[in-house]
């Protein structure tokens, strides 16, 4: 029994070593062009139906544009110093398990605009230096779990133009370093709490055009260092108090265009500071809340929506005026106001001006005072508490 097995082991060696010994890894693939000793090997559009052997020594191997149909487990078993594999527009259809076995050098990983539906559990196996891994356009509804978890150095996470509907916790199990994750375009409905607690570092955040009707902050609330968040051309109807609070520190662009949107919580931006891009376009928004520093931002977009020219969009008009570009916003109520630019209204001219008292001067006038009863003192140190 051994020795049929051992014999049968040692045939499949010797056939595998036979090409190789012949030197068939050491020629440009038929129909490919080659670089640098064979270090780029370019298969672009070369009317390849299989997958074609390239040696250790070649790092980048761009099969683009071939009608491949699939990557069978161990494809790039003789190609182990490959850096860049691009593999787009292949057609490709499934990924097996083990397809990238042996490729513990790749990090860059290009599989767009394929047909893929199916990614078999292990299909990354190996890819422990990966860090760029470009999955969009394609047909995926369902990731399993743990599936990117060999991807330890994984940075770029490109998912968008999918089926994907739900997140569930454990998806992105492994990789924790990821810093970009792109799901724009896809069909989700839910994002399961848990589902983003293994990727707590990201930076850049797009779920822009899904199917997500209410703002997923369980699944938010281990985010730290968000940057960049787009959920415009969501069906969104509000955003609820605290929703950016755990990343509000850093988040500089928020897209929250074409959902739909009526109305903000009063504490929606909450610990909001640094935002200096704001999209709020096409939304049914009538006011903004009275809270809301808008002092950072340097580029906003509002207009389509029916604005509330009343004294409560009075920072959004102290905004306009003191920035030079004209942005598009118009008055839609009261109706004295309707159709009038909110740059340009005189409801918004009286308003009485809701900056903070002058503490400083108060409490100067307080602490001047030297005959200091209980009730004073008393004063003097809530100040001080509100202004550390
Ligand atoms: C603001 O953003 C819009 C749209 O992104 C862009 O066209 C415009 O040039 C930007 N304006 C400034 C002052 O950055
Ligand atoms: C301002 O936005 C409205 C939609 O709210 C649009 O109809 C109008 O053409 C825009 N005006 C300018 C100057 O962009
Ligand atoms: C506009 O705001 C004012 C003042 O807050 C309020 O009384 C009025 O009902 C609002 N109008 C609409 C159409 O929401
Ligand atoms: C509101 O106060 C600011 C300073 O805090 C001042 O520059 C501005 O002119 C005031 N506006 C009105 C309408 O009083
Ligand atoms: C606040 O009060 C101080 C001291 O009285 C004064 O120097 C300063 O100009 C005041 N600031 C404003 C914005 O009124």
């Amino acid at each position: 029994m051994c020795s049929v097995t051992c014999m049968l082991w040692l045939g499949t060696c010797i056939l595998l070593l036979g090409p190789a010994g012949t030197g068939a890894l050491s020629l440009c693939p038929d129909k490919c062009h080659c670089h640098g000793d064979l270090q780029h090997v370019i298969c672009d559009s070369a009317g390849l139906k299989k997958i074609p052997q390239v040696s250790e020594a070649t790092r980048l191997l761009n099969l683009q544009r071939n009608n491949l149909g699939g990557i069978p487990s161990g494809s790039f078993s003789e190609s182990k110093g490959l850096i860049s594999l691009h593999m787009q527009h292949c057609q490709l259809r499934e990924i097996e398990s083990q397809a990238f076995k042996g490729l513990k050098k790749l990090v860059y990983l290009y599989l767009s605009n394929n047909k893929i539906s199916s990614i078999k559990s292990g299909a990354f196996e190996d890819l422990t230096e990966l860090t760029y891994l470009h999955l969009d356009g394609n047909q995926i509804s369902e990731l399993s779990k743990g599936i990117f978890s060999p991807m330890i150095n994984l940075f770029l996470l490109q998912l968008s133009d999918n089926r994907l509907q739900e997140l569930q916790p454990g998806t992105f199990a492994g990789t924790k370093d990821l810093r970009w994750l792109h799901l724009s375009g896809n069909k989700l409905t839910t994002l399961q709490p848990g589902s983003l607690d293994d990727v707590e570092n990201l930076a850049i955040l797009h779920l822009d055009r899904n199917k997500v009707s209410t703002y997923p902050g369980a699944a938010m609330r281990k985010l730290r260092v968000v940057e960049e968040l787009m959920l415009g051309s969501n069906p969104m109807r509000t955003i609820p108090d605290n929703a950016f609070q755990s990343f509000g520190r850093y988040m500089e662009k928020l897209h929250l265009d074409n959902m739909g949107l009526e109305k903000f919580s009063g504490g929606a931006f909450n610990g909001v500071t640094a935002v200096k891009f704001l999209h709020l376009d096409n939304n049914k928004l009538k006011s903004l809340p009275s809270a809301m520093q808008l002092g950072t931002i340097i580029n906003m977009t509002v207009f389509n929506n029916p604005w509330n020219c009343s004294c409560q969009l009075a920072p959004l008009r102290k905004w306009m005026d003191s920035h030079q570009n004209k942005i598009n916003a118009t008055c839609a109520s009261p109706t004295s106001q309707k159709g009038i630019q909110v740059r340009d209204s005189i409801a918004l001219k009286r308003c009485k001006n809701k900056t903070k008292k002058n503490r400083t001067g108060r409490r100067h006038g307080t602490l001047s005072y030297t005959g200091g009863t209980k009730k004073e003192s008393v004063q003097v140190t809530s100040y001080d508490s509100s202004t550390s």
